[in-house]
């Protein structure tokens, strides 16, 4: 499939941020950020095989030459685009990354067949839900137990129609 073009977003401080599909050389600072996001890091067998399997709907945000934060998509019954998993580097943190990946995937996703996204996010991970929320996402119901810890999590909904 072709690739799309790599898309150039100013952000509010001014700097430019190019967000493409991952390349396998990306792999390595995208499990950095993820060892440094998540209790239960994806392990990198795994992410390779999303960066093979899933290219058109796994990408970078990119700072200069350095990976700054990914996003992870996949359709599920050809019309839910699933987000698999989402982080930004704690250093680039709050300057509109991670709603500039939201919204991207999101698109990419909807030329794939989308007509709903869904997602789940940690009852705890507040900063998470406020993001979805702020992009017109709401709580639908909790999973009891979801994660390898115990802890439950909340399915997340936006239909396509919504505005973002
Ligand atoms: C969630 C995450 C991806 C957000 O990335 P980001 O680049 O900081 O997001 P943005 O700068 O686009 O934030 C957009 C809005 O989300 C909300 N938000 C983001 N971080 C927040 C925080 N720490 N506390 C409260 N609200 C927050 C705010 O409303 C923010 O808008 P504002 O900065 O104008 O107030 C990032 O915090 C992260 O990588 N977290 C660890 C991994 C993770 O939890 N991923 C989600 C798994 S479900």
């Amino acid at each position: 499939m072709l690739k799309k073009a790599t898309v150039e977003v100013r952000l509010k401080d001014g700097s430019l941020i190019r967000i493409r599909n991952v390349k396998l050389e990306d792999l390595e600072q995208v499990y950095d950020i993820e060892r440094a996001s998540f209790k239960d890091p994806y392990p990198p067998d795994l992410l390779r095989t999303l960066a093979l399997f899933h290219n058109d709907t796994f990408l970078v945000a990119v700072y200069g030459d350095k990976v700054v934060g990914y996003v992870i998509g996949a359709i599920r019954w050809d019309v839910i685009g699933h987000i698999l998993n989402i982080a930004v580097h704690p250093d680039y943190r709050r300057r509109g990354i991670g709603s500039i990946l939201m919204k991207e995937i999101m698109k990419r996703l909807k030329e794939k067949g989308a007509r709903i996204y869904r997602l789940e996010v940690r009852v705890s991970n507040t900063p998470a839900q406020h993001l979805y929320e702020r992009l017109g996402f709401r709580k639908a119901y909790v999973i009891k137990g979801y994660y390898n810890d115990g802890e439950d999590c909340y399915v997340m909904l936006k239909e396509e129609d919504e505005k973002t």
